[in-house]
């Protein structure tokens, strides 16, 4: 869930907070829009129009296909064989937090069916499932001894994958941290790094034998501003000062992390699930263009650029070490070479920059002086969020050409339609087969300006708890019956398994 749904100043003032930050790191901003320099860093990109819908568009040999999920989205088993209470239980059970009152503790029942979901993988031919693991079920209190029940079923699960041919690709944090670390000061505190460095490598001892691919966190912004500023999602606070420090430890645990999963694990690939989206000026006015820049650096690189670079983007115009708790020797150990950037995309971001007057009356504009909306011209999914497939080349390019053409896998793409079963029982989406298909021609025109891009999971393999929505945005390839918890694939599923099948894109009719 990303950032440019909601006004980030708006949210910090809500918070209060603003005011408070000591002064000083970071200043100004330069280059140029997002689109432009994506285009421009692609001179083949005039082949834009290459790829005639109405012939087959192949993928690169040995491409994956795959679906997307997260533990606390389908797994339900809240509180069965050992696992701990994790911040989204907390969260759930906490009046008005969740819609219509909804929560995980069932969720799709996949620690009992996880057989029918690995059967769904296999009716869409799909060679890759990205799943994460639940940090409690495995490590209750989030220190400590293992539950050796939690890992057993993560081995069950990933041995039926294996046997199905499915590539493991397994998320290591996927945003329910055990309550005890909350408790104990949750993201913002330092020692939370540590603790997850000794999860990871207590997974990686338990199942590195079975997995080689992995990502340490999903989506580290949308977690740490909308978990520690905005409070719509676990554990709910709304402080700034906790969302600069959160920041600051997940970025140093992608540190820690990295390097216990390859001291375990040395031929593990690890890297992790960045929320992205293409960020565009709103007007043609330098101010607009270099708000863009911002919200690029606020949006798609405050954790990636630490992890690549050893250092900050020029995301706010000014902040403090010690407001986010940077110590001497911290940038040197948050670097690390990923051996992948999974990018998560949905949409676009359209910035604007503030007018003089919003600067000085919210004091969160002054920090960070960007105003993000959604765009306006495409169609809206379900949930209003626009269609807009260039937001997908664009991105991938932009990343491909500012950090050296890297490995990237698209870990997560997709769209909420509330289509329902017809009278014979078959789940009519079309709108979402015309998202992939654009979404995915817009990649493979990626792939052949040069962009390395390795596979693409759609979110999501099967309905399931959509966070603070509840289950009332379904996203699934697989519709479910939560009464029953029947999977029945939706025709985007049938259509998704000739794509996987063929290794291309067949032609539209
Ligand atoms: C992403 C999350 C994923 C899901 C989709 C719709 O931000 O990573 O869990 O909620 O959005």
């Amino acid at each position: 869930m990303r950032l440019t749904r909601r006004d980030f100043a708006h949210s910090a003032l809500a918070a209060g907070v603003a005011a408070a930050l000591p002064a000083s790191l970071f200043s100004g901003c330069s280059v140029s829009n997002a689109a432009r320099t994506a285009n421009s860093a692609a001179p083949t990109s005039s082949r834009a129009g290459q790829f005639d819908s109405s012939s087959e568009i192949f993928f690169p040999k040995g491409f994956f296909w795959g679906a997307a999920t997260a533990a606390y989205q389908i797994e339900g088993a809240w509180k069965q064989e050992g696992k701990g209470e994790s911040i989204w239980d907390r969260f759930a059970h906490t009046p008005g937090k969740i819609k219509n009152s909804d929560t995980g503790d069932l969720a799709c029942d996949s620690y009992h069916r996880f057989s029918e979901d690995v059967a769904l993988l296999r009716a869409m031919n799909l060679n890759s499932y990205r799943f994460s693991i639940s940090w409690p079920r495995v490590q209750p209190a989030g220190s400590g001894p293992a539950n050796s029940k939690g890992i057993d079923y993560y081995r069950r699960l990933i041995d039926a994958l294996l046997e199905a041919r499915v590539r493991p690709f397994v998320t290591l944090y996927h945003w329910d941290l055990p309550q005890a670390l909350e408790d104990a000061g949750g993201w913002p505190a330092r020692d939370t790094a540590s603790r997850f460095a000794d999860y990871v490598d207590l997974v990686a001892r338990a199942l590195g034998d079975r997995v080689s691919d992995w990502m340490l966190f999903n989506e580290p912004l949308a977690f740490t501003y909308r978990g520690y500023l905005e409070g719509s999602y676990a554990p709910g606070r709304q402080s700034l000062l906790d969302f600069l420090r959160a920041s600051h430890t997940v970025n140093r645990a992608q540190g820690t992390g990295f390097r216990a999963l390859k001291a375990a694990r040395p031929s593990a690939r690890v890297g992790t699930a960045f929320s992205m989206s293409s960020c565009e000026p709103a007007t043609g006015s330098e101010e607009d263009r270099l708000a863009a820049e911002r919200a690029h650096a606020i949006t798609n690189l405050w954790f990636l650029e630490p992890a690549l670079r050893g250092r900050y983007p020029e995301a706010l115009v000014l902040t403090s070490e010690t407001a986010m708790g940077i110590k001497s020797g911290d940038l040197d150990k948050m670097r690390v070479p990923l051996d992948f950037i999974g990018i998560n995309v949905y949409y676009r971001t359209i910035a604007s920059a503030p007018s003089a007057f919003e600067r000085i009356s919210h004091a969160q504009q002054w920090l960070f002086p960007v105003k993000m909306t959604g765009g306006q011209q495409g169609p809206k999914t379900g949930n209003g969020w626009e269609v807009w497939p260039p937001a997908l080349y664009d991105v991938v390019m932009r990343i491909s050409r500012d950090f050296n053409r890297p490995q990237i896998e698209i870990t997560e793409n997709g769209c909420a339609y509330d289509d329902a079963p017809d009278t014979s029982g078959v789940i009519r989406d079309t709108r979402r087969v015309e998202y992939h298909r654009q979404y995915l021609q817009a990649l493979a025109r990626a792939i052949a300006d040069g962009a390395d891009v390795r596979s693409y999971h759609a979110w999501t393999l099967l309905d399931n708890f959509e966070w603070a929505e509840g289950f009332s945005q379904r996203f699934g390839l697989a519709y479910v019956d939560f009464k029953t918890q029947q999977r029945t694939l939706k025709e985007s599923g049938r259509w998704y398994a000739k794509v996987a099948a063929r290794n291309a894109l067949p032609p539209s009719t």
